[in-house]
Formats: C-alpha cells, sequence, structure tokens
C-alpha cells in the first residue's frame, strides 16, 4: 500500500478553558466535521502539499529540507508531522492533500486535525502501526514542538474521539461513555486570539494571584462536576455548571459582549444552559438545550448576530477511510 486516506474530528470544548492552562481539568468532545488528508508515498524525495482550505497549493520541498527555512503558516503543522517519519520513509517522498468540511476560523482545532491525520496515515503507510496513546504523544509532540505551549485537548479529541474528561498535560484522558450531547452551536464571526487572551488572563493572575487562582480552582470543580452529571446524561446540570463556568469566564474577561448577547439570548429562549467554547471573545458558544428548544434556541442566537452550525458533538476519532 502506497496511499490511504485518513480523516479525523474537530473539536469544541465544553468547560474548562483558561484554567486547564493551570492545570485544572477540562472536558472536550469531539465534533462531526473532518478534516481528511490524503497521503502517498511517491518516488522521488520530495515533500509536496496541498492544503486549499488555508490558501497552499503544490508546496514542495526537497525531504531532506523539512523542518528547515521559513514554513508557510498553512504547511508548517503537516510539514512538522511529516518530518517525524523521514528516517521510516528513507528515500521515499511523501504528498499530502488535506481537505476540511469546516472553516479553520471556526477554532474547530484544524492544525491539530491535519497533524493527527498524517500522523496516522505515516503510521500506517510505514507499517509503524502506531496505538492511539502513540499517535497522540507524536501529535502533542509534533504541536509543541512549533506553538511552544497548549494544553493537548485538541490532539485527544481529534485521536480519541467521542467526550474526553481531560487532566492536562494528557496526564489522564478519560473518555466519558454517552450516547449523544445535545448541544447548539453558534459562531460569533469573530477569530478569537488565543495566544493574546491567554496572555491578558497571565497579566491579571499576576496582579491579582489569589483571585484568579480562586477562579482556576472553582472552575476545576465544576469540570469535575461536570464530569458526573454529562456521565448520567443529567443536561439540566450540565447546563447550570456552564452558566458558573461562563461567569468565571467572565471575571477572566474573556467573555466578550457579542458572546454575551448569544449566549443571554439562548438562555432566555429555553437553554439550559449556554457558555462561550474556547478562548473567549470570538469564535463559537454553546447550548444545551432540551429537544423541544432546539428551534427558539437557534432562532434567538441567529437573532443576536450569530451564526448557528450545525454540529454534531461526541463523534468518532482518527480513522482510515475507504
Ligand atoms: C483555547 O482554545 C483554550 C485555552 O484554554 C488555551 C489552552 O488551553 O491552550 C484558552
Amino acid at each position: 500500500m502506497n496511499k490511504i486516506t485518513v480523516s479525523a474530528p474537530g473539536k469544541l470544548m465544553l468547560l474548562g478553558e483558561h484554567a486547564v492552562v493551570y492545570g485544572r481539568p477540562y472536558i472536550v468532545t469531539a465534533v462531526g466535521q473532518r478534516m481528511r488528508a490524503i497521503v502517498e508515498l511517491t518516488e522521488k524525495p520530495v515533500f509536496q502539499l496541498n492544503a486549499p482550505d488555508v490558501q497552499v497549493e503544490n508546496y514542495q520541498k526537497p525531504m531532506s529540507d523539512l523542518g528547515k527555512d521559513d514554513i508557510p503558516k498553512g504547511a508548517k503543522f503537516v510539514e512538522m508531522a511529516v518530518s517525524q517519519f523521514t528516517s521510516e520513509v528513507g528515500k521515499t517522498g511523501i504528498k499530502v492533500t488535506t481537505a476540511s468540511e469546516f472553516s479553520s476560523q471556526f477554532g474547530f482545532g484544524s492544525s491539530s486535525a491535519s497533524t493527527v491525520c498524517v500522523i496516522k496515515a505515516l503510521s500506517e503507510l510505514t507499517n509503524k502501526k502506531l496505538s492511539n496513546k502513540q499517535i497522540f504523544d507524536l501529535s502533542y509532540k509534533t504541536v509543541l514542538d512549533i506553538q511552544g505551549k497548549g494544553s493537548g485537548f485538541d490532539v485527544a479529541a481529534a485521536v480519541y474521539g467521542g467526550t474526553l474528561y481531560f487532566v492536562p498535560p494528557g496526564k489522564m484522558i478519560e473518555p466519558l461513555k454517552i450516547a449523544s450531547l445535545p448541544l447548539i452551536v453558534g459562531y460569533s464571526g469573530i477569530k478569537a486570539d488565543t495566544v493574546t487572551l491567554v496572555n491578558e488572563v497571565l497579566e491579571k493572575a499576576k496582579k491579582y494571584p489569589k483571585v484568579i487562582d480562586d477562579v482556576y480552582t472553582a472552575i476545576g470543580n465544576l469540570v469535575r462536576q461536570a464530569k458526573k452529571a454529562i456521565l448520567k446524561s443529567d443536561w439540566l446540570t450540565l447546563g447550570e455548571l456552564m452558566n458558573l463556568n461562563e461567569g468565571y469566564l467572565s471575571i477572566l474577561g474573556v467573555e466578550g459582549r457579542k458572546l454575551a448577547d448569544m449566549i443571554y439570548s439562548a438562555r432566555e429562549a429555553g437553554a439550559y444552559g449556554a457558555k462561550l467554547s474556547g478562548a473567549g471573545i470570538g469564535d463559537c458558544m454553546i447550548a444545551v438545550t432540551p429537544a423541544g428548544k432546539s428551534k427558539a434556541v437557534t432562532k434567538a442566537i441567529t437573532q443576536a448576530g450569530g451564526q448557528v452550525i450545525d454540529v454534531k458533538a461526541n463523534v468518532e476519532g482518527v480513522r482510515i477511510e475507504k
């Protein structure tokens, strides 16, 4: 076999943002919008990449130069993932084509999903047949080499799928076995700048260390309780805990007017609970909603200026496609 297609899901954070950076637990769910990668071993020792979603077309470089020189932003994760396999592929070249079912604007974790796809594909093509844990470790290492930091939950969601309770940095990854998750997802149209927001929160923590540390501890506590609620499919409690979590995110200063409008509108229209998902200010909000209220909640989010995205949560992790 010298060609394979692999796909991995995007992710949405359910609870625990920002506190996770300081060691508190976190819950993430894999979403039905998938990243796909076709990976091919080729004769010439050249790396080729086509990733139209991130404006990379016919990018090429000798395999011996992988990881060197300036790498275009859209090619970084795939190139560094491929570079983990240079010794296994010998003199062979590697051609990668990626296609995403979601916009990289949503904050669904497209970089991590494409990293995981490439590592899974090369693990199969080189007959290494890595386990999911090994794919997680290698993908997380790749992401850390590029970003310097990151909690690894988007990598975990792409590898394992489902809904995961996560203690950073990958100390514990516990799948929460549930049949479904009644989420409505609203996109704000604003791009969240994770690095800036994490730094702003850090500044706040330097100024008010005791207050902010108590906030992280409180978020950690509500995440532990949310885990129990999710395992019982107790969506009312999960919704209430999401509302508490949003309150703490507001204290951290990452709520933002637009997301807040969408969140409060969803609650007024009958959601059990709603909060932002991710770093804040932009990207998406999520609402846990009783079946009978989904139309009203969808309408309310739209009226507040959001775009409701049809998202299936709790989906399968990385897989080989036929
Ligand atoms: C961003 O998507 C989530 C944060 O907690 C950052 C991180 O955990 O890497 C804000």
